[in-house]
């Protein structure tokens, strides 16, 4: 679905033109469509039936805690990567027996805590993680749930910043390795294998890696159904689902569902998603304001309230997001422009050598596909207050995050 689209030359999500967002709210504001995030999710659950299954979603990629409670309330598990996610989570009513905690740094507090609160799997990306999952949980007299996180080493042909199944990545167990560290999970006292796991990057928009990566993982989950035949319970996958930003034809649910479910449809085991991305990326946009437009002897640029501190995607991995005006004229100047925010860095640009709608002063612009990535990497790089979020309904919507005051951005500092 699209959320966003033109109702009477004027720009709205769902129901509601996000112009009055602007006013009531102020920018630069992240308006997301609850519509299409829960759309999304649901879309990519009805496509891997009828296979057992569960669609994690990651929450890196957005983790608003009224975009969570969205999800939890649609019945999603979460893939989550620190205490402070895990902790998100269960404040929006999610479910921790339905989360599965991955990433290369866990802290004894961490496991500690995922433990507690009966955290669905740890996805452990290295030996020394598992001897210490193994006895924190010993000591709490537990088995904690384990799979390993199996780097296959395929390319998923995608930002090399984002790619992270390739043998050189930080990520994962190399697989040749990954029998072994089974092995000895299988005689730690405080370990139950649970699972498989492995996730191939970010951003892809074939199912050809997809395929690849689970071929070459299928022998091994067959070694390790031998070494725990009891325990062993799901697949994970892992998530990485491209959307569209500019041009990419990437697959929909039911075509990526349709090439990966032959492989595991005959395997007997409960199969784990981790799509973040795919689920927000294209249901939210960041609004902001022209401030003024500068014309230098070389360039002209289009000086916009929002920078990289609010969306750093373009500054960091060159991404290209759309950026349209919110106000649709049928007979608009198109004119050349870097989009550019008021942070002290060359590098802060929202879009560069844009051939795009001639704007002026006041004018207001919606950065598209800014849902998955945007608010959840932004910062108070320039001692800039982050942005305000709001959720539609419908024509409902509500605020999801007040903007930071000043008051805020000082609060934990001593002086
Ligand atoms: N599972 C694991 C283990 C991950 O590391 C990630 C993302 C995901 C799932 C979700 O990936 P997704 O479905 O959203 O592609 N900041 C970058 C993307 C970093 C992705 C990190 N890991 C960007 O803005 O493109």
């Amino acid at each position: 679905m699209n959320a966003f689209q033109y109702k009477s030359g004027q720009l709205h999500c769902e129901d509601v033109s996000v112009a009055r967002l602007a006013e009531e709210f102020g920018t630069p504001l992240y308006v997301y469509s609850r519509q299409h995030i829960v759309g999304q999710w649901q879309a990519l659950d009805k496509a891997m039936k009828p296979l057992e299954h569960l669609v994690c979603y990651a929450v890196k990629a957005n983790s608003n805690l009224s975009v969570l409670r969205a999800l939890a309330e649609a019945g999603a598990g979460f893939d989550i990567v620190s205490g402070g996610e895990l902790e998100r989570v269960i404040r929006a009513g999610g479910d921790p027996t339905k989360c599965v905690f991955a990433g290369v740094g866990k802290t004894a507090m961490e496991i500690e805590r995922a433990l507690r609160c009966g955290i669905g799997c740890f996805n452990v990306e290295s030996l020394p993680e598992l001897l210490r999952i193994a006895s924190i949980a010993d000591a709490m007299g537990r088995r904690a749930p384990v799979a390993l996180r199996v780097n296959p080493g395929v390319d998923p042909d995608t930002h090399h910043y984002i790619s992270t199944g390739k043998h050189e990545s930080k990520f994962g167990i190399a697989l040749q390795d990954a029998l072994a560290v089974y092995r000895a999970a299988a005689e730690m006292p405080g370990i139950e294998i649970r699972g498989v796991q492995t996730h191939i990057g970010s951003q892809i928009t074939k199912t050809a890696p997809y395929v690849l990566a689970i071929r070459k993982m299928l022998p091994l989950i067959q070694q390790v159904r031998a070494l725990a035949p009891q325990t062993l319970e799901f697949f994970d996958i892992g998530g990485g689902l491209g959307i569209r930003y500019r041009n990419e034809r990437p697959p929909a649910a039911a075509a990526f569902a349709a090439a990966v479910k032959p492989l595991l449809r005959n395997l007997g085991l409960r199969i784990v998603l981790e799509p973040g991305r795919f689920i927000v990326g294209n249901g939210g946009v960041l609004l902001t304001r022209v401030q003024y437009v500068k014309q230098t002897p070389v360039k002209r640029f289009v000086i916009v309230d929002a920078a990289m501190n609010d969306l750093i995607r373009p500054s960091l991995y060159e991404s290209y997001h759309e950026i349209v005006p919110v106000r649709k004229l049928s007979a608009r100047r198109m004119f050349q422009a870097d989009v550019v925010g008021p942070v002290c860095e060359s590098g802060d640009f929202l879009a560069q050598d844009r051939r795009m709608a001639a704007v002026g002063e006041g004018e207001l612009l919606a950065v598209m596909s800014a849902g998955a990535y945007g608010m959840a990497m932004s910062s108070n790089y320039n001692s800039r207050g982050r942005a305000a979020e709001v959720l539609v309904d419908g024509r409902r919507y509500a605020l999801a995050r007040r903007r930071e005051g000043v008051g805020e951005l000082m609060q934990a500092e001593i002086s």
